[in-house]
Order: C-alpha cells, then sequence, then structure tokens
C-alpha cells in the first residue's frame, strides 16, 4: 500500500481543559457513560498536513492526524496490537498504518484490516487557531 509520508511525532504536549461543561444524558436501567470533555492540545499549526502528532488530553495519550485534504483525525496513541507508536504511522484518506508492524486501522470505525483489535477514535476540531480533542 502506498501511503503519505509521515515524520516523526513531536514531543508529547500537555493538554488543558477548555472547562466547557460535558453533557450527560441518563438512559433508565443503565449506567451513565463517562462524559467527554473538550482539552486543547496545541495550535493548529502542530500538525502539518499529511503527519501525525502525539499529544495529551485529559491524561489520556492520543494521536492527531491532519490528512493531505485538511480533515483531522484523532485516536489512542498506542496501538492495541502491541503498542507500537500510531503517531509516527502512515495514513490515507480511510486507513492509519501502525510503523510497528504495519497493521491497518479504518479511520471510519477504528476496525483493523488485519484483526488485531480495534481504536478508540477522538473527536477532534480546530477551534479559534487550537487544536481540541475530546476525550
Ligand atoms: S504494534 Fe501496531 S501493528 Fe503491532
Amino acid at each position: 500500500m502506498s501511503a503519505p509520508h509521515l515524520e516523526a511525532a513531536a514531543p508529547t504536549t500537555p493538554g488543558t481543559a477548555l472547562g466547557s461543561p460535558a453533557t450527560d444524558v441518563a438512559v433508565p436501567g443503565t449506567a451513565p457513560a463517562p462524559a467527554a470533555r473538550a482539552h486543547v492540545v496545541g495550535r493548529a499549526e502542530d500538525v502539518p498536513a499529511g503527519e501525525g502528532r502525539a499529544f495529551v488530553a485529559g491524561g489520556v495519550q492520543v494521536a492527531v492526524f491532519r490528512l493531505r485534504d485538511g480533515s483531522l483525525h484523532a485516536t489512542q496513541a498506542a496501538c492495541p496490537h502491541a503498542g507500537g507508536p500510531l503517531a509516527d504511522g502512515q495514513t490515507d484518506p480511510d486507513v492509519l498504518v501502525c510503523p510497528l508492524h504495519l497493521y491497518g486501522f479504518r479511520w471510519s470505525d477504528g476496525t483493523s484490516t488485519g484483526g488485531v483489535g480495534r481504536l478508540t477514535l477522538y473527536p477532534v476540531r480546530e477551534t479559534d487557531g487550537l487544536l481540541v480533542v475530546e476525550v
């Protein structure tokens, strides 16, 4: 598979909570799901097009990618197969490839193309020049 070149991840940067209140909706008969909170992890220019970077969002290590079309994706930083550094992986619009053993994971739902687990994906956006990840 041919994928765009990605450079090594920048050092992990501690995130800062935005402080926006989380919304919890109780469903009768179920325990409430933990609410995601928005965290500023860096500046928009910290993740150039076609590259990934590792950050910490609310104490969780995440990998943020900006695809060549400008879209942003965020996932857990450690590969579910054997802990590979996903921010150093290569990606195309559909699949992120872990640099350690080259298994692929779909951006659509986090599932592995090789059956080695599933990524946790996080909402990520750019707001006022800042990268915001919901964890
Ligand atoms: S650690 Fe990622 S594919 Fe093995």
